[in-house]
C-alpha cells in the first residue's frame, strides 16, 4: 500500500457513506477512534472519544482495543504509542505535525538543559518523544499549573517549549522558570485590537482564551484554560455569547454542547487567512481516516529506548493529575 505521501493514497469507491463504512471497519478491526477537539467536525462525529490532549492520553492508556486511531497531530499519536506499546497506533496523516513541537528540536533542548544543571525539566505535551525523553515531568494545559505547584518551592524549573504557556504559568504560580522560546503559529495570531473591537460590539460576551495565546490576549480573557476547560466554562456559564481565542475546531463541540449559545471565533491579525485553523489538525479528513482503518496504515512507531525514557515523565504527569483529582 502506498503511504509515501504520509497517508494511504488509495482510491475510494464513489458514493459510499464514509461515516457508515468507518463504523463497520471499527468493529471489524477492533479499532477505536480518538479525536482532538481541533479536528474537523465530521471526524469528531465518527470518533468514539473526543477530548483535549490530557483526556486523549488518559483514555488511550485504558482502552482494550487492538487498534487506536488518533485523529489529531503526530505527538498525540506518539503519546498514545508510548503509553500503549503493544497496540497498533495509527494516524490518518503522518504530515500532521505541530509548530510548537517543531520549535523545540531535541538536540538543542538537550544543550539548553545541560547549560542549566540542577533544574527540573517540565515539558508541555506538545513535544516530540525525543524531547519527552529529556523531561522530568510532562504537563498539558489542563494540569500545568497544579503540576508546577506540586514541585518543591525551591526547585529551579526549565519549562519548554511554549513561551506563552510557560510565562503564564510562571505569572500565576510565582515560580521562577527558564522558559524555552517556542510558540504555536495558530495561537500567536490573534489580534488584540480586533479582539477589543469585538468585545465592544458584544459587551455581554465572555472571552475564552487558550494559554498558548500571547499575554496581551490572555489579559482580555474571562476564562483562560485548556480546550476542555473552555468548553466546560461555556457549558456552566449563564452568558449567551462567547468569543473564542483558540483553534476553531473547538466550536463544533461548543455549539453541540451549548444549544442556544453563540460562539464567535476571535479574529486573527490577518483577516485574509484562516489563521485560527490549525493546518496540521485539518490534514485529518474522513477519507484518510477511512483508508487508515481499511489498510491499518500509517502506523506510529517510537524507538523502544526513547519510548521507555519518555514514558516515565508522562506517567508521572498522569499520576500527579490523578492524585490531585484533575
Ligand atoms: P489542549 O491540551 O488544550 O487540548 O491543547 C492542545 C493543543 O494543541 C493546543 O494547541
Ligand atoms: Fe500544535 Fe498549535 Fe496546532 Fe495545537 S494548534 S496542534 S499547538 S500547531
Amino acid at each position: 500500500m502506498n503511504v509515501e505521501k504520509g497517508f494511504v493514497d488509495a482510491p475510494i469507491q464513489d458514493g459510499i457513506d464514509l461515516a457508515e463504512e468507518i463504523k463497520k471497519l471499527k468493529t471489524e478491526k477492533d479499532a477505536v477512534v480518538l479525536a482532538h477537539y481541533y479536528v474537523r467536525g465530521e471526524i469528531q462525529d465518527v470518533a468514539d472519544f473526543i477530548g483535549d490532549s490530557l483526556a486523549l492520553a488518559r483514555i488511550a492508556e485504558k482502552l482494550p482495543n487492538r487498534v487506536i486511531v488518533l485523529c489529531g497531530v503526530h505527538f498525540m499519536g506518539e503519546t498514545a504509542k508510548i503509553l500503549c506499546p503493544d497496540k497498533k497506533v495509527l494516524v490518518p496523516d503522518m504530515n500532521a505535525g505541530c509548530s510548537l513541537a517543531d520549535s523545540c528540536p531535541a538536540d538543542e533542548f538537550r544543550k539548553f538543559i545541560e547549560a542549566h544543571p540542577g533544574h527540573t525539566v517540565v515539558s508541555y505535551v506538545n513535544t516530540t518523544a525525543d524531547v519527552k525523553a529529556l523531561t522530568d515531568v510532562v504537563v498539558t494545559s489542563s494540569n500545568a499549573r497544579q503540576i508546577v505547584e506540586s514541585l518543591p518551592a525551591d526547585t529551579p524549573i526549565i519549562f519548554g517549549p511554549d513561551r506563552n504557556l510557560g510565562n503564564y504559568i510562571s505569572s500565576i504560580t510565582g515560580r521562577d522558570m527558564l522558559v524555552w522560546d517556542g510558540a504555536c503559529h495558530v495561537h500567536e495570531q490573534f489580534s488584540v485590537e480586533k479582539l477589543v473591537e469585538l468585545k465592544k460590539a458584544h459587551p455581554g460576551a465572555k472571552v475564552l482564551v487558550h494559554p498558548e495565546c500571547k499575554k496581551t490576549i490572555v489579559l482580555l480573557a474571562d476564562k483562560v484554560g485548556s480546550t476542555a476547560a473552555l468548553l466546560k466554562y461555556a457549558q456552566d456559564s449563564d452568558a449567551g455569547e462567547f468569543i473564542v481565542a483558540t483553534e476553531s475546531g473547538i466550536l463544533h463541540e461548543m455549539i453541540k454542547k451549548c444549544p442556544g449559545k453563540t460562539f464567535i471565533p476571535a479574529p486573527p491579525s490577518d483577516s485574509t487567512c484562516a489563521c485560527n485553523d490549525c493546518s496540521f489538525m485539518k490534514l485529518n479528513t474522513l477519507e484518510k481516516l477511512y483508508n487508515t482503518l481499511r489498510y491499518e496504515q500509517p502506523e506510529i512507531t517510537v524507538d523502544p529506548a526513547v519510548a521507555e525514557a519518555a514514558r516515565r515523565p508522562i506517567e508521572r504527569m498522569l499520576e500527579i493529575s490523578e492524585k490531585l483529582g484533575i
